[in-house]
């Protein structure tokens, strides 16, 4: 058998799973449950759950991936052969593999809105709303652009680990990085911006529902990538070296500060712009922000026009290093599995996510009358995988490394076969014991609709 690949580098392990979990959850997703939540005190609820939740599964999930160095489906054999757990292995692979169906026709809107913002159309048209109707209701455009992100996608994914995935990790993600920081210094300098400000930094408690509290939960999971194999697959390329514990810290950082910085990248622009609602959602950046580019900037054409660009790249971006982490779970069972070549597995991947995602990508025209339990196969798409399988996923994978997995084993990853001292070790095996299965037990609960 050829080697197992694995990351070079430290920097090369952060930035990939940093990639995984920076996306379109932090761009599009985040800004717009802040505005549908009431704003600041949403984010201090998203920020605990990040801390108490998220850091503690990613962890686990980096225990599992670098103590195999297998795929999911085959990491979760070699831990618990035979047993039911074996269960949450596949589940991950199916997981990955859905989401990225419908993953890939959202990313496959922000290349068009690349293009259409530097062909200039974005900051011209005078209804964006209209304009996004009529794009993601035809029955052709918006296909040829998932087939594009998704070819995209499958170019990276096929050079492997090392000359794939890390080499265009540590490209996209520096790049990403640095584009954020320009559009906050922008969004900043717009007039009015101050009151955007006030919405995300002044808490107002009285908005803090149990059902904003769960929201929180549910998008630091989406965000964080927890739950559904991608974070352990990427794990089991990890070098010995890696310490579980602080490439989570880094990672979760990393997600955290994108998601508030595009906050500050959205909201200040929406308010500095009089008519325009800070809850639009989920046309938030696609149909709410075109307008503001068309007026910020005092109406200096060539101005508007940079801030887009810049905006659908950083969005293009952040989409695709995640469905590089979504796909690379599916290609990797694949290939080790059925022992197939590496350039086979991705294009089984990625053909089979192309058909299924027409039916995702018709669902906004041609196919939105069909619909399953009341809902569009976009809308079934999502709630199935990140509403319900989701939270499952988590649970299981706290039960499994807080009970299942002998005690010894965990702590010999986390603190690297006890080289590392790691005071925080009894901290987290808390967390993942018993605070993490409770909480997301409630977060399921409500998605089912128990609460309401
Ligand atoms: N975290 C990514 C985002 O913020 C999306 C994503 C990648 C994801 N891998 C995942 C979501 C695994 C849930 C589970 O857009």
């Amino acid at each position: 058998m050829e080697k197992r690949a694995n990351f070079t580098s430290k920097l090369g392990i952060v930035l990939a799973s940093a990639g995984s979990a920076v996306g379109l959850g932090n761009v599009w997703r985040f800004p717009t449950e802040v505005g549908a939540n009431g704003g600041a005190a949403f984010i201090l609820m998203y920020i605990a759950c990040v801390v108490l939740l998220g850091l503690p599964l990613m962890v686990s999930e980096f225990v599992i991936g670098r103590h195999t160095h297998k795929n999911t489906a085959d990491a979760y054999r070699q831990l618990a052969p035979k047993s039911g757990w074996v269960f949450q292995g596949y589940l991950g692979v199916f997981t990955s593999w859905f989401i990225l169906c419908y993953y890939s026709v959202v990313s496959g809107w922000t290349l068009k809105y690349l293009l259409a913002s530097l062909s200039g159309e974005v900051t011209s048209t005078p209804d964006s709303a209209a304009c996004f109707v009529s794009f993601t209701s035809s029955p052709w455009a918006p296909l040829v652009f998932m087939v594009l992100v998704l070819l995209m996608c499958h170019w990276v994914i096929r050079r492997g680990v090392q000359e794939g995935i890390e080499r265009y990790s540590k490209l996209m993600m520096p790049l990403l990085l640095l584009i954020i920081a320009v559009l906050v210094v922008c969004s900043f300098s717009m007039p009015g911006s101050r009151e955007g400000l006030r919405f995300l930094l002044r808490p107002d408690f009285s908005k803090l529902t149990s059902s904003v509290v769960l929201s929180a939960m549910g998008q630091a999971f989406f965000s964080l990538s927890i739950a559904m194999g991608c974070l352990c697959t990427y794990a089991s390329y990890f070098t010995d070296d890696a310490r579980l514990m602080k490439t989570a810290g880094s990672v979760a950082l990393i997600d955290t500060t994108v998601a508030v910085m595009s906050g500050f990248i959205i909201f200040p622009a929406v308010f500095s712009v009089a008519d325009v609602a800070p809850d639009a959602g989920p046309g938030l950046v696609f149909i709410t922000l075109p307008n503001v580019f068309q007026i910020a900037f005092g109406g200096v054409p060539w101005l508007g026009w940079l801030f887009a660009v810049m905006f659908y790249l950083l969005l293009l971006l952040a989409a695709l290093t995640s469905m590089m982490s979504i796909h690379e779970p599916v290609t990797a069972f694949l290939l080790e599995r059925f022992r197939l070549q590496r350039r086979t597995a991705a294009s089984i991947v990625t053909l089979s996510c192309m058909a299924v995602g027409v039916l995702c990508s018709l669902s906004f025209g041609p196919l939105k009358d069909v619909t399953l339990l009341g809902m569009t196969f976009f809308d079934l798409f999502d709630f199935v995988s990140a509403k319900l399988f989701l939270p499952l996923g988590g649970i299981i994978i706290a039960l499994f490394v807080g009970w299942k997995l002998p005690r010894a084993l965990v702590q010999d990853e986390v603190t690297n076969r006890g080289t590392l001292h790691s005071p925080l070790f009894p901290v987290y095996l808390f967390l993942v014991r018993w605070v993490a299965p409770a909480a997301i037990g409630l977060i399921f609960l409500n998605e089912l609709g128990l609460f309401r």
